[in-house]
């Protein structure tokens, strides 16, 4: 079949099945144009809570599913692709941060939504890039904070906020390959080019970059400010979106390798498979998904 085709036969599908599509930004192209709503992964969690649809197709990593499916229960939530899984939630295990929480067992533990449904469970709050700093900044300012699993994330807010946080030694490969002096040369290259910055990144091309936001941050800043020309530290897909949203401006990727091949496993054929089976479905037990829920929705009622 072709991409056209695929496309078509999603479309009726999701029609068929009342499905809702939600795509992450750092889809490719042709999956996030198959989708109702593109976005980040707060965006995306707003909506998934909020949904009247039977059926949520997450095209997205396997903790943004699992994040859909713990703020809809009795939803189906299914995912194109199974393995799509993020390193980074990875980094750390339920076991681990049991055994950091009980070394301190005074600190408030903030967890990045990067992370398993079990390791929420575990944490008092949880956080996206775009409402991180909001989050920290709610807790008294005296009060010792364990931040997990991203510690470049976890280091910009603790910069932004002037406090000290605990952090958990993970990071995403994805944006770690973007290195400080790649922000030198993109600017020798695009002279007068704006440089916007995921909060992932390291923290020294961070302290490099003109604005830091969450993808979707990244997108409204480019589309509204007046600046021509760009150069993103971010994954490449989100290089569709801001065409889409600022069609006529020019957007340079930091790098190319900045390629996130986990987002990338899903495919309008795997979309298609997956409303023709209900499968594979993104399930989350009852007692780990009402644990996950109160710091899920700890962190909405912020923002
Ligand atoms: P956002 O919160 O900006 O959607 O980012 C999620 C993510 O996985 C970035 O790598
Ligand atoms: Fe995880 Fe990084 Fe991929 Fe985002 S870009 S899903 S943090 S590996």
């Amino acid at each position: 079949m072709s991409g056209t085709d695929l496309a078509a036969r999603v479309a009726e599908l999701k029609r068929r099945r009342h499905a809702v599509i939600l795509a992450h930004s750092y889809q490719s192209p042709e999956v996030q144009d198959a989708a109702d709503y593109v976005g980040d992964s707060l965006g995306l969690s707003r909506l998934a809570a909020k949904t009247d649809a039977e059926i949520i197709l997450f095209c997205g990593v396997h903790f943004m599913a699992e994040t859909a499916a713990i703020l809809s229960p009795g939803k189906t939530v299914l995912i194109p692709d199974a393995n799509a899984g993020c390193p980074m939630a990875n980094m750390v295990a339920p076991r681990q941060l049991g055994e950091w929480r009980a070394k301190n067992p005074d600190a408030a533990v903030v967890t990045y939504v990067n992370s398993s449904a079990a390791v929420k469970a575990l944490s008092d709050i949880c956080c996206t890039s775009a409402n991180a700093v909001e989050v920290v900044a709610s807790l008294p300012a005296g009060r010792r904070t364990l931040f997990l699993p991203d510690r470049n994330l976890g280091a910009y807010v603790a910069s932004r906020l002037g406090r000290e946080l605990e952090l958990w030694d993970g990071f995403c490969p994805t944006h770690e390959r973007m290195l400080p002096e790649m922000a030198d040369a993109a600017r020798a290259r695009h002279p007068g080019a704006i440089l916007a910055a995921h909060p992932e990144c390291r923290p020294a091309l961070l302290a490099k970059a003109d604005f830091v936001a969450s993808t979707t941050g990244i997108v409204e800043f480019c589309r509204t400010n007046p600046a021509r020309e760009f150069i993103i530290a971010s994954e490449i897909g989100i290089l569709h979106p801001l065409g889409k949203n600022s069609p006529g401006k020019l957007f340079h990727p930091l790098t190319s390798v900045a390629d996130c091949p986990n987002m990338k496993l899903n495919s309008l054929e795997k979309m298609v498979w997956a409303l023709e089976d209900l499968a594979p479905v993104v399930a989350v037990p009852p007692d780990i998904a009402q644990k996950a829920l109160a710091p899920i929705t700890r962190m909405l009622e912020i923002r």
